[in-house]
């Protein structure tokens, strides 16, 4: 397979994390054009840019945002070969710029070309064993062959999902809201629009901690802004899309707004809903 990584890296943490990447690439026999965004465009680097997959890696810089040079070359990407079919992003952030930005260049990025791959974050550097075999495991998700075993398997080893998974409901009118949040005892509304990075990432999220022990006994309802109208959303105060809201015997019981992760989403169910039996 022939592999395009495209990496941006100011003080050299991604590209440690990169060069990691390739390794493992080459260890598995694929064939790796090898582009640093500030120093080189995509025309220099090969005469062919279409590539199988494309794996690209980044720093974040100021309040989650993607840094110049990986926004040129993404504009030059999809201006060669449009957006491709397989692309996975990786990188590395700190969790002192705020949980809300850490990485977050990586979900844009992730979300602009609909990456069906969570993006693989490393907090500041690629550091020991656990971040190696971190780093392994994601490339061997991307690496694999769409629908093969590899492919299907979760980029993280994940708890064994228990029989009761989480039910998810679709919201046509204001009314469905009301009506699903009177019905369902523990459950999490997922206020959303088109055209949306954060929006889709929350979704992937959602969907990853479905399949963990604390997703047991909820319910899930998809409001669309596009969907329910406006007012709904301005009613409620809501001021940024994704919001997440967890309601508890009909009673909202955490708001949480912007993306989180699977992890977060477990945190919060844990700290306010723990105590009705699943
Ligand atoms: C000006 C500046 C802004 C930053 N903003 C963020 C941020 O919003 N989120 C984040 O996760 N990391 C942020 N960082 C941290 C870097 O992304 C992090 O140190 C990264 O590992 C640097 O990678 P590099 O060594 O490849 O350049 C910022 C760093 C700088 C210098």
């Amino acid at each position: 397979m022939r592999v395009l990584i495209a990496y941006d890296s100011l003080s050299g943490n991604t590209r440690d994390l990169a060069r990691m990447v390739r390794e493992c690439c080459e260890a598995r026999g694929h064939a790796v054009t090898w582009i640093e965004t500030g120093i080189q465009s995509l025309a220099d680097a090969c005469p062919d840019p279409r590539h199988d997959l494309y794996l690209l890696g980044t720093w974040t810089d100021n309040a989650g945002r993607t840094p110049a040079a990986m926004k040129r070359f993404i504009a030059e990407l999809v201006e060669a070969v449009g957006k491709p079919g397989r692309v996975a992003v990786f990188g590395t952030g700190e969790t002192q710029w705020g949980e809300e930005y850490y990485c977050g260049a990586l979900r844009r990025i992730a979300g602009f070309f609909g990456s069906t791959h969570p993006p693989l974050e490393i907090e500041q550097m690629p550091h020991g064993a656990r971040d190696a075999l971190k780093v392994r495991h994601w490339a061997d998700q991307v690496l694999a062959t769409p629908g093969s075993a590899a492919a299907a398997m979760p980029t993280s080893p994940q708890p064994m999902p228990r029989t009761r998974s989480m039910q998810t409901l679709h919201a046509s009118t204001p009314d469905d809201v009301r009506a699903a949040i009177a019905a369902h005892p523990r459950l999490l509304v997922d206020y959303y629009k088109d055209d949306c990075p954060a929006c889709r990432m929350l979704d992937l999220s959602l969907r990853q901690f479905a399949a963990g022990p604390a997703a047991a006994g909820l319910a899930l309802l998809k409001v669309k802004l596009e969907t329910v109208g406006e007012d709904v959303f301005r009613d409620l105060g809501l001021r940024q899309t994704p919001t997440l809201a967890l309601h508890v015997d009909g009673r909202e019981a955490v708001r949480l707004p912007g993306f989180r992760t699977p992890a977060q989403i477990a945190q919060a169910v844990e700290a306010h809903a723990c105590d009705i039996p699943a």
